[in-house]
């Protein structure tokens, strides 16, 4: 076997998964990993696989006896070059399963660039491993097809990305990631301050504050590829560190603002997916989507909408509503088209569901060609039923849902009712994507634990020009300038028009209950900022590693980061967090309470 120690190695002249049909009688020089040699005697059958793809070798001596040797000693994953000739294959042995399956590669030399361990899982698609395992071995998992395409394609979503509101007049200026605490509302990660003892840095969980000096400073139009950290509880679709596409905007109408970004979401998936955007997109004001959807991030590729039933059960018998509506409450219901098949048990394991999700109970009614058949079916009059059946539109065969609970928990149950049954019938459509704008959030909400009001985006929310008068006399009705863009269910951006008037400012800090000074202290810079010229100014950010997992089909963003982090937050490929010498301790001022096992 030649062997490059002595010489420089092979030099590639073309990649694998490139090989067609073109190339047969070219000699060519491959270079990449060997995914699978079959022996069959006289012959052996590499796969030899770069980034471009895999093509099949075949060696044997009367090709190159020296080539022949040497994929003798080939394992898994061992990194070769091999130079040989393209040709076609027989007809009988087309693979139509490979890209390059009408051609091989005959060698004629086999050089061994290094060996390979064997690895602890295939490096192939589809294979059944614990993430965690993955995630210890990440460069292996990253060699798997799946990963390098899904990489490739969130660099393509960021060259578009970038193209796109470069062509806009959006400028890309960075801002930076030791700074202090930023108001998104989750725990900063702190970096203690060698030279200033006693005192941190926050790792921004966005740039907000920064993004609107920029437009103080005059740039207009701003954007960042930007990583942000949040210490929040970790889920599926929440990473510690994750990116954002930032964006801030000077001078434009809220509706030229949206549609701009619409043209953006069109742009990238019309060009990577072939997906065809409708634009505009649907706008739905947050209380409707509570209603309808139990959620402010709707699914919208299904029906199956929650229908408010309060009115027409009003009067009835059935203790469970009357006590519910008595209690300020309210009666929400599901109609599951066709689903009077289930059976009892079925039913009673939705009971069980809806209960995990909060419900007191879950009554239900099985529509018949000549009434209902439910438990509760006798505490209703027929001309409750009729309304009620009216209302859910039920028909023969129907199985309709009812909660009865204050709304909150009605919209939680029956918007995880929803979507567990949309799943469970086959109702969502993978290749779908529905878009919408969740609008007019409330600017306030109230927090019961701590008796106030507290912003529910951040602080420098624009509230509804028409509204603006009463965010001291009635914050809970006073609606945003905010939005949220919405696709499949999950929540990939959100922004507002801020606050660029002095006055209304103080409004807002006054009804947050923080003082002058306390708002001094926190965003003094911003506000003093504020005081020389501000421009009108609204933006965005989206959620760029939901954006890709969503493109590709994932289920969690984990799967769309080269190096992400489990759900408590650690490497497991660097051991991070980990300890650091006492030296470093004292140097930063700080003191261990107390000092984890981990090595
Ligand atoms: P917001 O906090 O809504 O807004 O964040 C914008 C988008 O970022 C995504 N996102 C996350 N993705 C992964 N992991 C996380 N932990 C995580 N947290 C948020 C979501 C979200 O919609 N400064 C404002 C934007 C603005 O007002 O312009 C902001 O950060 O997709
Ligand atoms: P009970 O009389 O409490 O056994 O309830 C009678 C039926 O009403 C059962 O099917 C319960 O699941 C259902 N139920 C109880 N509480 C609620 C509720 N808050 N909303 C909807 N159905 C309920």
């Amino acid at each position: 076997m030649t062997d490059h120690r002595s010489h420089e190695p092979l030099a590639r002249t073309a990649e694998c998964g490139r090989l067609g049909e073109a190339d047969i009688g070219r000699e060519v020089v491959l270079s990449g990993w060997i995914q699978r040699r079959r022996d069959l005697g006289g012959v052996i059958f590499l796969d030899l696989r770069d980034r471009s793809g895999v093509v099949q070798v075949v060696c044997s001596r009367e090709f190159g006896a020296d080539a022949f040797e040497a994929a003798d000693q080939l394992r898994n994953e061992y990194v070769v070059a091999i130079r040989g000739d393209v040709v076609a294959r027989d007809p009988e042995t087309v693979n139509p399963n490979l890209e390059t399956g009408t051609i091989e590669v005959r060698a004629r030399q086999v050089e061994l660039l290094n060996r390979a361990k064997p690895t602890p899982f295939p490096i192939e698609d589809g294979i059944d491993v614990d993430e965690a395992v993955r995630l210890r071995y990440r460069y292996l998992d990253l060699r798997r097809p799946e990963m390098q395409r899904t990489m490739i394609l969130r660099h393509r979503a960021m060259q578009k990305v970038r193209s796109f509101l470069d062509r806009h007049g959006f400028l890309e200026i960075e801002t930076p990631m030791l700074t202090r605490s930023t108001p998104e509302g989750a725990r900063d990660y702190l970096v203690p301050s060698r030279l200033h003892p006693g005192q941190f840095y926050a790792l921004p969980q966005s740039p907000q504050l920064f993004k609107q000096l920029l437009m103080v400073a005059g740039f207009e139009r701003y954007f960042q590829l930007v990583r942000c950290f949040r210490d929040e509880d970790l889920r599926a679709d929440r990473q510690p560190e994750f990116t954002q596409i930032d964006i801030e905007m000077s001078f434009m109408p809220l509706d030229e603002f949206q549609a701009l970004m619409e043209q953006m979401m069109a742009e990238l998936f019309g060009d990577l997916l072939g997906v065809e955007v409708q634009t505009p997109f649907r706008r739905i004001p947050y209380d409707e989507a509570m209603l309808r959807y139990g959620t402010d991030k709707p699914d919208l590729r299904f029906g199956l909408e929650i229908v408010d039933l309060t009115e027409e059960v009003r009067g009835c018998q059935f203790r469970v509503f009357r006590g519910a509506l008595e209690g300020g409450g309210v009666v929400r219901a599901l109609n599951a088209k066709g689903c009077g098949t289930f059976s009892r048990k079925e039913i009673d394991d939705l009971g069980v569901l809806a209960g995990q999700w909060g419900a007191k109970g879950l009554a239900w009614m099985v529509v018949e060609g000549d009434g209902v058949k439910s438990p509760i079916a006798k505490f209703f009059s027929e001309e409750e039923l009729g309304r009620m059946l009216a209302a859910l539109r039920g028909e023969p065969g129907d199985l309709l849902l009812f909660v009865a609970d204050r709304p909150d928990v009605c919209a939680a149950v029956l918007g995880q009712l929803r979507l567990h049954l949309g799943q469970r019938l086959g109702l969502i459509r993978d290749d779908r994507f529905a878009f919408a704008w969740v609008v007019d959030f409330p600017l306030f909400s109230y927090d019961e634990e701590e008796k106030r009001w507290v912003a529910e985006h951040h602080p420098f929310t624009m509230p509804r020009w028409e509204d603006v008068d009463r965010m001291e006399t009635d914050p809970g009705s006073v609606r945003a300038q905010a939005y949220d863009l919405v696709l499949n269910g999950y929540e990939i951006g959100g922004g507002s028009i801020r606050i660029h008037r002095r006055e209304i400012q103080e409004a807002m800090f006054r009804t947050l209950g923080l003082t002058p000074d306390e708002a001094k202290d926190k965003f003094g810079f911003l506000l003093e900022a504020f005081e020389y010229g501000t421009p009108p100014h609204g933006g965005m950010a989206f959620g760029f590693d939901r954006i890709i997992m969503l493109m590709a089909g994932k289920s969690s963003i984990r799967e769309c980061i080269a190096f992400p982090k489990t759900a408590s937050a650690s490497c497991l490929l660097t051991g991070a967090p980990s300890n650091v010498s006492s030296r470093q301790w004292q140097e930063l001022h700080i003191q261990p309470r107390t000092v984890s096992a981990k090595k």
